[in-house]
């Protein structure tokens, strides 16, 4: 008996590997063309497979789709999950409706992808990137234009793969979120669900059923902080050759990052979001923190005492702690004549701040004053992607990391700051931590083409004395999609500018003409529309600009969307009201205005945004056309950087230090990239530095007369350097100020970021310190470039020779021979 069903089984298995070698080749499903029992299709390049699968432990068919080369597969998404299939008759086709639909032996609907504008031709086609979508079907030959109906990308099961997006659209609040399995062997909805939560700060959740499990903790814009081994190295934002990995939630509530190791033929977990029992959510209680690596995990806040001490001592620590001396605020509001001295503020380092944070502001001096100043503020933080948060009521949720986190600072009463305690925490580097780092390490050196972005990223933290950064959640993770990435349709921004109309012409930036327009909805919005010199593909485009979507500073101008169709590629970018800089500086009417004190914040702001571009964004951009035009003044004339990223459209690959193609703008830039078109971080520095100088002394670096001479403005500097005399440079029709060392100490910078060699130009992070005196004692400057020469008047491409000694500023696209 049981030998038979042996053998029937075995018989069975042939079966099915004899179907399956027949199906591969299709890769979509049609009325004509549907999958049977045991049957199924594969991917175009063969990486992934859809077909009948019974999960481990069941005898339930289910239609899945898993990857295809893996023997003892992983199954990605699950169609029919609520409805599974009791024997091996299941057919999956397109139904009359147009609808992709599962339907067991007697007919029976099981499964449909539920679309309800009907269309009778349609096609369900399995992608490369694991994305099963359903298509009209165009009769047009060149039907690249296909539109999906439903794809599962946007219905998704346990796993996230890379190409998905999990969005929550704030407005509707309309959340994708990951679903667990019930159980291994039951892909019905279980009890956990992840989604990100955008309200206030974004932040990854892991819910069980309505109560939170886990939190990654704030968003900053390229890391989870809460989730300290993801550090990411400057990768240029692509999906390398595909690998196998991917996130799931599992039914157990844990999201993991499991990976396929080719060399042991299994797989491996790469992360997993519990390591320790303190990543369950308020595993201490308010006010109570938890540390791995002590036994007892939970302690108190120093500070702090439980809340009952019974419960607590039996490890049962739900109910937390309470203050052990009450605050009294500023010492005077609480009134009694004993009342203390004034609170002061607790400093916790490498912590995963609390939850409910409350985004206040994204000046980091703003917050220590601000939160002792409002008596419910009870902890504060400040990390530089997120900005300034404070807590009010109950800290939840407190974590001793032992690497990366954030530094919080918590309320206590005068009188506890003043106990001594043992506060001090003796940070080691566990045996757990250690093995992960290793694995990581490890898979990473295998990815080739990761290698590269690995070891660059030791070599510039070797060199700068930190520890080398680990790569912990792969792409995965950091492709997480906080912002709306809107794709417009022309009509749309035809009707929001009036048909591109001359009056709503902004004015025309080195990459096309600029309108402003207006959203239905009120929101206004600049349309940059590009000229059609970009060659790439409307895919590529997309892909391109989604990416740099992703680089969000309060320095740089944020991207909200784009558009592209036939020939036109638009990109949608948030208005500015007061325009650029340049109608400002050189408006003799308007620079009247711009104080020094005004004048340095943009300055610095704009040193922010490019540190950030060079250093902290994930892509690591060099703009190659900062110039005044290019940076634009909200209302309270923060400067904010505009065109960034554009040179990935119009130049090709960032990483690549030659360019055949120039773009800049003649005076801004520097000698090597102008001549020979090899750009990096310091050709950078080098068009700040003029820049910096057209600040200082509201004049363009275009040639004019001074004193019977022909000089550019960096002659000008030059000269006035050597007489001593820097201070001649200032705008004449600049309020006075008292800042005159700040002022020559400006110019000084100027001309140390236009040094004809690139290697004597300070990084951008050394500027910031230069300007804000934490570098006191400066270098002096060599001759800078472009100033040996003398000028002569300029011939223009028409050949006519202008009398002035001015130069246009007009961005070039030159095309280098090499
Ligand atoms: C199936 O389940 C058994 C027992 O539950 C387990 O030993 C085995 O590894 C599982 N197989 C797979 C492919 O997960
Ligand atoms: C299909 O969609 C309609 C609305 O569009 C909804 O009312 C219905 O419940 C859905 N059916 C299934 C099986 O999801
Ligand atoms: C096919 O598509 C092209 C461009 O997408 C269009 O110009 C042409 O009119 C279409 N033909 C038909 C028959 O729809
Ligand atoms: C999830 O919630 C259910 C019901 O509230 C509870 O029984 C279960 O223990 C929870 N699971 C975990 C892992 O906390
Ligand atoms: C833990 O303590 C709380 C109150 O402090 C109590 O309500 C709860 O029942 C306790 N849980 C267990 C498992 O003892
Ligand atoms: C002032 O003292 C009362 C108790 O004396 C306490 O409840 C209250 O929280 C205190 N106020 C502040 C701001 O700490
Ligand atoms: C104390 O705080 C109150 C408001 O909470 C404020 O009005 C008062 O000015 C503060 N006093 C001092 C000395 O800071
Ligand atoms: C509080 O924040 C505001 C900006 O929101 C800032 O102008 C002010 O200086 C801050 N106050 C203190 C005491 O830091
Ligand atoms: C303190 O902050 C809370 C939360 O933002 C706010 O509701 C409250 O008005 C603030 N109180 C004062 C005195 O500013």
């Amino acid at each position: 008996m049981i030998f038979l069903a042996k053998a029937r089984f075995l018989s069975l298995f042939l079966v099915f590997h004899y179907v399956v070698e027949f199906c591969i080749g299709g890769d979509v499903i049609t009325a004509s063309e549907y999958i049977q029992d045991p049957g199924s299709i594969t991917s175009s390049g063969g990486l992934y497979r859809m077909g009948f699968f019974s999960p481990n432990g069941s005898a339930n068919r289910y239609v899945g789709i898993w990857y295809n080369n893996v023997p003892r597969y992983s199954v990605l998404w699950v169609a029919n999950r609520k409805n599974p299939i009791l024997d091996s008759s299941g057919v999956m086709t397109i139904s009359g409706d147009g609808n992709l639909v599962v339907m067991n032996g007697k007919r029976e609907l099981v499964w449909s992808s539920n679309v309800s504008n009907s269309v009778t031709n349609a096609k369900a086609q399995l992608l490369d990137s694991g994305n099963l979508v359903l298509l009209k079907q165009s009769s047009n030959s060149s039907a690249n234009d296909a539109e999906n109906l439903w794809e599962s990308f946007q219905h998704m099961t346990d796993s996230f793969l890379e190409k998905m997006k999990l969005s929550t659209n704030s407005r509707t609040n309309e959340k994708q979120a990951l679903t667990s399995w019930k159980s291994p062997s039951d892909p019905s909805i279980g009890s956990f669900s992840a989604s990100l939560d955008p309200r206030n700060i974004p932040e990854l959740f892991i819910w069980n059923g309505s109560s939170l499990y886990w939190r990654s903790g704030p968003w900053n814009g390229n890391i989870f902080t809460g989730v300290p081994e993801m550090q990411s190295v400057y990768s240029n934002g692509f999906a390398e050759a595909s690998y196998m990995s991917y996130l799931l939630l599992k039914s157990n509530g844990d999201l993991v990052q499991p990976y396929w190791d080719q060399s042991s033929s299994s797989w491996g977990i790469v992360w997993s979001s519990r390591l320790s029992d303190c990543d369950v959510y308020g595993q201490c209680g308010p006010f109570g923190i938890c540390n791995a690596k002590k036994s007892p995990i939970c302690s108190c806040l120093k500070g702090f005492e439980p809340k009952n001490f019974e419960e607590w001592s039996r490890g049962n620590w739900s109910s937390g702690c309470i203050r052990k001396s009450l605050l009294q605020c500023n010492g005077t509001t609480n009134g009694s004549s004993t009342a203390g001295k004034k609170d002061g503020f607790l400093k916790l380092e490498i912590m995963k701040v609390p939850s409910s944070g409350i985004f206040f502001s994204t000046l980091e001096e703003d917050c220590p004053g601000n939160c002792s100043m409002n008596c419910s503020c009870v902890a504060y933080a400040y990390d530089s992607g997120v900005g300034c948060v404070f807590w009010i009521g109950e800290l939840i949720d407190l974590q001793k990391f032992s690497i990366g986190g954030t530094t919080l600072y918590v309320r206590l009463a005068h009188s506890e700051l003043e106990k001594k305690g043992h506060l001090r925490e003796i940070i080691a580097t566990t045996v757990i931590i250690g093995t992960l780092v290793v694995i990581i390490i490890i898979w990473f050196a295998r990815r080739k083409a990761k290698k590269q972005a690995v070891k660059q990223s030791m070599e510039k933290h070797l060199s700068s004395g930190e520890a080398p950064s680990v790569v912990m959640l792969g792409e995965n993770l950091s492709r997480v999609e906080f912002q709306e990435f809107v794709k417009y349709k022309i009509e749309e921004l035809a009707a929001a500018t009036g048909n591109f109309c001359e009056a709503n012409k902004l004015g025309r930036g080195g990459f096309g003409p600029v309108y402003k327009g207006r959203l239905p909805n009120g929101q206004e919005i600049a349309i940059k529309r590009l000229s059609r010199a970009s060659g790439q593909g409307q895919q590529e485009f997309m892909n391109e600009m989604e990416v740099i979507c992703k680089v969000q500073h309060r320095n740089l101008v944020r991207l909200l969307g784009c558009c592209a169709e036939g020939d036109e590629k638009m990109l949608i970018y948030e208005f500015m009201p007061n325009k650029s800089l340049d109608t400002f500086i050189f408006d003799p009417l308007k620079q009247v205005h711009l104080d020094w004190r005004t004048r340095f914040n943009i300055v610095d702001g704009i040193c922010r945004g490019l540190l950030y571009l060079h250093r902290d964004s994930r892509l690591r951009i060099i703009h190659r056309d900062l110039k005044a035009s290019n940076i634009l003044l909200d209302k309270e004339l923060n400067p904010k950087i505009s065109d960034f990223g554009m040179a990935r459209i119009f130049g090709g690959n960032e990483n690549q230090a030659n360019t055949r193609r120039v773009v800049g703008t003649y005076g801004y830039m520097a000698p090597e990239y102008a001549m020979e078109g090899r750009f990096s971080e310091k050709s950078d520095v080098f068009s700040f530095g003029i820049l910096l100088l057209e600040i200082v002394s509201g004049r363009r670096n275009t040639s004019f007369h001074y004193e019977d001479q022909c000089l550019s403005l960096l002659g000008l500097a030059w000269k006035l350097w050597n007489e001593e005399d820097v201070l001649a440079l200032v705008d004449p029709t600049m309020p006075a100020t008292p800042f005159e060392v700040q002022l020559s100490r400006c110019i000084n910078v100027g001309l140390l970021c236009t040094q004809e060699r690139a290697k004597d130009r300070p990084s951008i992070s050394t500027v910031i310190s230069m300007i804000n005196s934490e570098i006191v004692d400066l270098p002096r400057p060599k001759q800078p470039a472009f100033t040996a020469r003398k000028i002569t008047q300029d011939t223009d491409s028409s050949g006519q020779s202008q009398k002035t000694c001015s130069a246009n500023d007009v961005t070039l696209t030159v095309l280098q021979g090499r």
